[in-house]
């Protein structure tokens, strides 16, 4: 791999989002940063790349996968990892993500970020393939919590213990997705805390923010609503463990105007202020997050 030190910190973000093309581009909104779904981009012209590249312009910008499918058994699509390629030489991203999951088998894209048991032939399978896309892609990769909604009767391990042990054993860096750590851990009903102090401090580079459909019994990961309360503490929590954090919101249906995303990314840099300015993240690391 060619580039493993620690990404920059880039403060508040928003995922990208075509709706909001238009008054991003005549406007300079306040936004430190965008995440774009690679998938969106990994075409070889068209008018959403030209707006990209006018994009990545102004903004420092991530790339952020939805099809991976690292934990899946099938063999690598590497004609995938190409456009992967292709796409991180043009935008130039901080870091490129995508989720622990898998989405298909035999050929079939299911659409669907996929939970697997926790197991150690799962986690030295797991491995094996981030070792293989971090040669392909020459810097470590982001992974990402995904929401589950099943538990394996089999799993060995608890989902922070696993998702630790791969960190240590790949360098990859982590994205911390604090709504689906509360969708998780409500369905399942663990405590996220314990979750978030299962996760080292060091590997997490990214947040995700995102609202949830509450069905009363179980929580559904819907991105359709605004950031709820329970998930704004456990962010809060999450900043103590974890210090400067470069944070987003995803919305990906139901998606307000511009201005409604702003605030809601205001009041994001609003808790993390009062969190870091009172001293409250404990971390070391904090301190060499912010002089990068
Ligand atoms: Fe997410």
């Amino acid at each position: 791999m060619s580039e493993t030190a620690r990404p920059p910190y880039l403060g508040f973000g928003l995922g990208l989002r075509p709706q909001h093309y238009q008054e991003i581009l005549e406007g300079e909104p306040e936004v430190d940063w965008f995440e774009v779904i690679s998938e969106n981009y990994m075409v070889r012209g068209g008018q959403p790349l030209s707006i990209l590249d006018r994009i990545v312009e102004r903004y420092p910008v991530v790339m952020h996968g939805v099809s991976l499918s690292i934990a899946s058994t099938a063999p690598f699509d590497e004609d995938y990892l190409d456009g992967l390629v292709t796409l991180a030489k043009r935008v130039r991203p901080k870091w490129i993500s995508d989720h622990l999951c898998w989405t298909g088998v035999h050929g079939v894209n299911l659409h669907d970020l996929l939970p697997f048991p926790y197991t150690r032939d799962a986690l030295d399978h797991i491995v094996s393939r981030v070792h293989h896309v971090q040669e392909r892609i020459g810097r470590p990769l982001c992974l990402e919590n995904v929401s589950t909604y099943v538990q394996f009767g089999h799993s060995e391990m608890s989902e922070w213990e696993f998702i630790a042990e791969l960190a240590r054993r790949t360098g990859c860096w982590l994205l911390f997705d604090v709504n689906n750590v509360y969708v998780s851990a409500y369905n399942h009903g663990y405590d996220a805390l314990e979750f978030l102090n299962g996760i080292p401090q060091d590997r997490v580079i990214q947040f995700h923010l995102a609202g949830h459909s509450d069905m009363v019994n179980y929580v559904v990961d819907t991105h359709d609503h605004p950031v709820r309360d329970e998930v704004w503490d456990l962010y809060a929590a999450a900043l103590k463990r974890f210090g400067p954090v470069s944070t987003m919101i995803e919305r990906d249906d139901d998606i307000p105007p511009l201005a409604a995303m702003l605030a809601e990314l205001n009041h994001a840099r609003n808790i993390a202020e009062g969190i870091l300015a009172t001293g409250k993240a404990g971390s070391s690391r904090s301190q060499a997050s912010t002089a990068a």
